[in-house]
């Protein structure tokens, strides 16, 4: 009897650099250290009311599937939405059958770029980019080309890069922002002037825009005043064909587990596509559907203390990082990451480190070291991706183990 064998696929699959530390937090837990985790991008804030609410007053007598575009009432509340943040300007007014509700914005990421890409087709994305970006691509046989761009230009995505790095096998650029590791937030001018190559190559333009709303202008709005928002695609005019955006309920409404994004386009044929891979797989989740439409009428004053709060934790987080000797943090903008530089060679041997060999009174943290952020080689060696999803106390608590950690790490490799 021969052992059944796996696909090339499936015995290349990379393992996702965010939780591949997972054992040395196991074991130290085990030791009985409290390990603070850094390292993942699940909010700690509550859910939002109205969602919490549609989920305690469901009370259908079957959990029956959904249509496979999700239900309309849902994607005629998300048109109004999205028209509420002018997306008209970017080619007429969205319509529900425009928006595609998907098992998440991962869902949402791997029809695009299945209804775009054949296998040996490229992506671009700008790196540090989203490690699953790679993980979908190579789900779907597609290779992922990287554009840098560095801390010292604040992450800034030069239009010009991208276009010189399209090919004949460039079928898309695909970008988050708010970004996540970065927190880097592209302007209107930026979104038209990325659309434009992406128009004048003749390939799609996916935005993931699941942080719209984590957004920290060196002006702090005044209190009382509507939450500002990441400018997004659907409001730039002459995409129509090419843009794509991505979305989730999952960090607006701090509900991560709910499993509802969309997928929103004005390309028929791109829509008709992921609407068949759709299909295939009968139906969003149908409670979540609910809450989803409840959640999108959360108060603005719950959205804007979610946004404030981390805008605080951001503050606190970049201030205590750049205290610390040998450390440089830029400032990010938006969503609850950043990429920063340690005193250190070889940060996943830093964050192993502090996993395995290190407690500052039973505590130590977790932080993804941002290598596997990078696609070219050798970049972010000495970086790694921090997500500010806990308490203020608790990040400051995080900051003295980290400084500690350090003095430690570098004094036993004096
Ligand atoms: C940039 C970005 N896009 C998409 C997602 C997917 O989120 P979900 O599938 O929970 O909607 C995430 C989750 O962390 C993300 O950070």
């Amino acid at each position: 009897m021969t052992a059944p064998s796996l696909s090339r696929r499936g015995l290349d699959a990379p393992a996702s650099p965010i939780r591949r530390l997972t054992p040395y937090a196991d074991q130290a837990r085990a030791r009985g250290v409290t390990v603070h985790h850094l390292n993942i991008g699940q909010p700690d804030l509550a859910t939002v009311q109205p969602m919490l609410a549609a989920y305690r007053s469901y009370d259908e007598s079957v959990v029956a599937y959904s249509p496979s575009e999700g239900y309309l009432a849902y994607r005629t509340a998300l048109a109004e939405h999205y028209n509420g943040l002018d997306a008209a300007r970017g080619g007429g007014p969205i319509t529900p059958s425009q928006i595609l509700v998907t098992v998440g914005g991962s869902e949402a990421l791997l029809f695009a770029i299945a209804a775009a890409c054949d296998v040996g087709d490229q992506i671009l994305v700008a790196e540090p980019y989203y490690t699953n970006y790679r993980g979908f691509s190579h789900l779907l046989g597609v290779e992922v080309v990287p554009v840098s761009t560095h801390a010292r230009e604040s992450f800034a995505v030069p239009a010009e890069r991208v276009r010189a790095a399209i090919t004949p096998k460039t079928r898309a650029f695909i970008i988050p922002s708010p970004g996540n590791p970065t927190g880097m937030v592209l302007s209107a001018a930026d979104l038209a002037a990325l659309g434009e190559v992406c128009v004048q190559a003749g390939i799609f333009f996916v935005v993931d825009e699941v942080y719209r709303e984590f957004v920290y202008p060196d002006e702090p709005p005044a209190a009382g005043a509507p939450v500002p928002r990441a400018p997004s695609v659907l409001a730039v005019p002459g995409l129509a064909d090419h843009a794509v955006m991505i979305d989730s309920v999952s960090k607006r409404y701090s509900a991560c587990g709910a499993r509802v994004g969309c997928l929103v386009t004005r390309n028929a044929a791109l829509y008709s596509a992921c609407l068949r891979f759709a299909q295939a797989r009968l139906s969003p989740p149908t409670v979540d559907q609910h809450a989803a439409l409840a959640a999108l009428r959360t108060p603005p004053a719950d959205m804007r203390a979610m946004v404030d709060e981390y805008r605080a934790r951001r503050d606190l987080i970049v201030a205590g990082l750049n205290a610390i000797p040998g450390v440089s943090c830029p400032t990010p903008t938006g969503a609850f990451y950043l990429i920063t530089d340690l005193p250190v060679a070889d940060a996943e041997d830093f964050c192993i480190f502090m996993l395995r060999d290190f407690d500052l009174g039973g505590e130590t943290v977790m932080m993804a070291p941002a290598e596997g952020f990078y696609a070219t080689p050798g970049l972010g060696k000495n970086q790694v991706r921090i997500a500010y999803v806990l308490g203020r106390d608790r990040l400051a608590r995080c900051l003295e183990i980290l400084r500690a950690g350090l003095d430690a790490y570098n004094r036993a490799a004096r």
